[in-house]
């Protein structure tokens, strides 16, 4: 999808050739001369058009109009809720058109980057195992936006960053919504491997024999159920100077999740080919790092592979070896996730990290205790998990902080190994979580539980591309504060951030986000 941002104002509007203009309309709305104002007043005092968030009117040909077809949407208040109502309102009807591109009117001070996001968001639609024969037809897709406003020059900073982290988004869906026989771990890494084509991203793939060379016997012991080939991926996004410690992302990519020989029962296991949506989201970072270019050193990981119970699969009461040298006794086959995250983990310290933030769809637990309202956040730094909550606030990608208790970790005991796999049902986010801080160092560590908040079920089934937004505020938030701390001529700061600001926190021709 391609996003444009144009200088037009109301006035003008009446004027300007689109296949259809969606205007915004907030309360504040007051009519001017022209002609599209004078239509937009009309439809109000006729009580056609309301500006409550979320109402829509469309019109084919309307007389005076360039456009070929009109939509205004209600705003409300003007506020990030309500501009995002409007815009879903206005792409629902376009979506159901044969409209490939719109232009997106915005009255003046609309927040731009929730626009571009909300639509984004509403524009995609799954595509890549649909043919010609599905039934409805899929409608054409949407190829352009343009989001116009009155002045280009204050909204170019917040626009070029909601266009990069909009395409991670949308990155991340795609792969988080194919299914596990499309979106093996194979394909996963030749996914990754296609961001090295932007600048300042590296990728390296390791296959089942390199991992088995490093010692990763947890991501060795998942795999071996399946004749799907393991892959353990490492991305790197240099943004920033050279000495700068990294931000290490860790993605959980079980491609599927049948619970192995503990296995799962058959009602919904089909959602199961969402538990990469972790990886998914290390992959969408990666892309919106790639475009929006903040200066921050960013490390990605990946362990990738499926959990099936073939005739090589681990069984419960076995004992493993991970990376760390730890033994782990597997109680459960099903509790998957925190063993590969587990080598992910250990091999992190590798990087002598400034964070290590993973993520995962990794407990039932979470999506009983959060839904899918709010991710599960589990930190051992406050500093960390207060940047962290505060980038979700701001960029509606909202977490909790849950806790991290040593007395949780009591029943992880185990009598044949160092560490056991399962504690009992109580609080199984949160001993998931004490099972994965059994392999962190002492550099700050945060975990998200995405098991509630990274796929929606039912009729809007499918992958939300969550944490990203949440993973890329808090890394252009980093890269902001280090502008402003860092003497003139840092070698690292010298960057453009994201927020159209210099190493020196000057503006530069645009204002911050
Ligand atoms: N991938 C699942 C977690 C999951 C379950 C996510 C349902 C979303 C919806 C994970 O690998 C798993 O199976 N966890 C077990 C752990 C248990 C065996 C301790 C769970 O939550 O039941
Ligand atoms: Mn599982
Ligand atoms: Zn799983």
């Amino acid at each position: 999808m391609d996003f444009e941002l144009i200088g037009l104002s109301l006035p003008d509007a009446a004027r300007h050739k689109a296949a259809v203009l969606v205007v915004l309309v907030a309360d504040d709305f007051a009519a001017g001369d022209d002609a599209l104002s004078g239509l937009i007043g009309q439809a109000l005092r006729s009580e056609d058009f309301r500006t409550k968030a979320g109402t829509v009117l469309a019109a084919y040909r309307p007389a005076g109009l360039a456009a070929t077809r009109l939509v205004l949407a209600g705003t409300g208040a003007g506020d990030g809720a309500g501009v995002q109502a409007g815009v879903q309102a206005a792409l629902k009807i376009v979506r159901h058109g044969p409209a490939q591109e719109l232009t997106l009117l915005l009255p003046d001070g609309a927040d731009v980057a929730v626009t571009v996001m909300a639509a984004a968001e509403a524009a995609y639609v799954y595509r890549s195992t649909k043919t010609e024969h599905t039934q409805p037809p899929l409608p054409p897709e949407v190829t352009r936006i343009s989001v116009a406003v009155a002045d280009v020059d204050r909204a170019s900073g917040d626009f070029d960053g909601a266009v990069a982290v909009a395409h991670g988004v949308a990155l991340a869906r795609e792969w988080a919504n194919r299914p596990a026989n499309h979106a093996t771990p194979t394909r996963l890494a030749e996914a990754a491997r296609k961001l090295v084509g932007y600048s300042s991203i590296r990728c390296k793939v390791l296959g089942p024999k390199a991992v088995a060379r490093l010692g990763m016997g947890a991501l060795q012991a998942v795999a071996a159920g399946s004749a799907e080939e393991l892959r353990f991926i490492e991305l790197r996004y240099d943004g920033g100077g050279s000495d700068d410690a990294p931000v290490v992302l860790v993605g959980k990519g079980i491609t599927f999740d049948s619970g192995g020989i503990s296995i799962k029962p058959a009602a919904a296991m089909d959602e199961m080919k969402f538990d990469m949506c972790g990886a998914a989201s290390v992959l969408g970072v990666f892309r919106a790092l790639a475009e929006a270019r903040p200066a921050v050193n960013v490390v990605g990981l990946i362990a990738s592979c499926e959990n099936l119970p073939g005739a090589a699969a681990v069984k419960p009461g076995d004992v493993i070896t991970g990376m760390s040298g730890q033994t782990i006794e597997v109680l459960n086959t099903d509790a998957e996730g925190r063993l590969v995250l587990s080598d992910a983990l250990t091999y992190a310290q590798r990087f002598k990290p400034r964070a290590v933030i993973d993520i995962a769809t990794l407990t039932g637990a979470c999506v009983i205790a959060l839904g899918g309202v709010r991710s599960g956040l589990f930190c051992t730094d406050d500093a960390l998990a207060d940047a962290l909550l505060q980038a979700g606030e701001a960029a509606q990608d909202p977490c909790w902080r849950m806790p991290l208790d040593d007395a949780y970790a009591k029943d992880l005991r185990s009598h044949f190994a160092d560490v056991a796999n399962v504690a009992g049902r109580p609080a199984g986010a949160v001993t998931a979580a004490k099972f994965l801080q059994c392999f962190v160092a002492d550099w700050p560590w945060a975990h998200f539980d995405i098991a509630g908040t990274a796929w929606k079920t039912g009729d809007a089934k499918g992958a939300t591309g969550r944490p990203v937004r949440l993973l890329m505020q808090y890394l252009l938030d980093q890269a902001d504060a280090a502008a402003d701390t860092a003497p003139a001529g840092n070698a690292g700061g010298k960057r453009k951030t994201a927020s159209g600001k210099d190493a020196a926190g000057r503006a530069s021709g645009s204002t911050g986000r």
